[in-house]
């Protein structure tokens, strides 16, 4: 049986248990989540594992980066099996505030993030959302002070803006992403497959499957514009309504450039849930 990690709900603590690691000399890795973990959240503590002597992983859902319209309310929050998943992956502990410990009344911050996060991808779609991920990872960076941080290429603009926003702020952390992890028919795992009926289940890897034949066609050195055109148009084909299907540079997420590693991005919804996915290009 593994050890349960320690709960931790209250600032004070988590800033006492990780000083006394600091203290003996032990390092420190940060896996900040919102809970209703999945294989691709465990992969990241597990890659965290092997960073740091140490493992927090944050459960915390964020208000800030939904928009009313969004699903804050009904997103799941299935918090004990979330504690015991996180002992199987030896996780040391769980940091869980409450909304309003994280945004005490008269709160008035907020980081708002340019660059990759403003490069007409996700920030086109949801505008709200960089700066609330922002101003909250900034946040449990500093409550944390981990020396790395594990982020899932799964959200790779989200990767790109963290891993910005930690060298613009000098935070001394190292941000590392992690491969997505996908179901077997290649589908990526992600905490609102939930709310997909077994039909639009069954659509849903048409999503992977036209990114991973553009890639394929792109890195062959066919024209991207053709590529991509004939992608989404397969895509709505397939039911899906489209938000984007780009080709994009795979640091910057700026326009592609000819002999740098690239990235094809795509978000688009299936009935009522809003799916994202990305892979490398060449
Ligand atoms: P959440 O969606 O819970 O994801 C937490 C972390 O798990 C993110 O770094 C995400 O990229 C990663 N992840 C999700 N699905 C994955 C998959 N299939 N394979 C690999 N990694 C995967 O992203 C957030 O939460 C929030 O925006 C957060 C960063 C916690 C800030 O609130």
């Amino acid at each position: 049986m593994a050890r349960r990690p320690v709960v931790v709900r209250k600032l004070a603590r988590l800033r006492h248990t990780v000083g006394r690691w600091r203290g003996a000399g032990e390092t420190i890795a940060l896996v900040p989540t919102m809970g209703a973990l999945h294989a691709g959240h465990l992969s990241l503590v597990r890659l965290a594992r092997r960073r740091a002597a140490r493992v927090v992983v944050s459960i915390f859902v964020n208000p800030a980066q939904f928009a009313p319209s969004e699903d804050f309310s009904v997103y799941p929050r299935p918090f004990a099996a979330d504690v015991k998943a996180l002992a199987d992956v030896r996780a040391d502990l769980v940091w869980a505030p409450a909304v309003v410990d994280m945004y005490p009344d008269g709160f008035a911050l907020r980081v708002v993030p340019d660059g990759p996060a403003a490069v007409g991808l996700e920030d086109k779609i949801r505008p709200h959302f960089f700066a609330g991920v922002a101003t909250v990872v900034s946040k449990l960076l500093i409550q944390c002070l981990p020396d790395v941080a594990v982020f899932g290429e799964k959200d790779y603009q989200q990767l790109r803006v963290v891993a910005q926003m930690a060298r613009d702020f000098d935070l001394p952390v190292r941000v590392i992403g992690a491969p997505t992890v996908r179901e077997a028919d290649g589908f990526a795992m992600s905490s609102r497959n939930v709310y997909l009926t077994p039909e639009e289940r069954a659509v849903a890897p048409a999503l992977h499957r036209v990114l991973a034949l553009c890639a394929k066609k792109i890195a062959a050195g066919r024209p991207a514009a053709a590529i991509l055109a004939e992608g989404r148009e397969a895509l709505e084909r397939a039911g899906f309504r489209l938000d984007y299907l780009e080709a994009r540079d795979g640091a910057t997420l700026g326009p592609l450039a000819q002999g740098r590693p690239g990235r094809l991005l795509v978000a688009a919804t299936l009935g009522r849930t809003r799916l994202i996915d990305n892979v490398a290009v060449g």
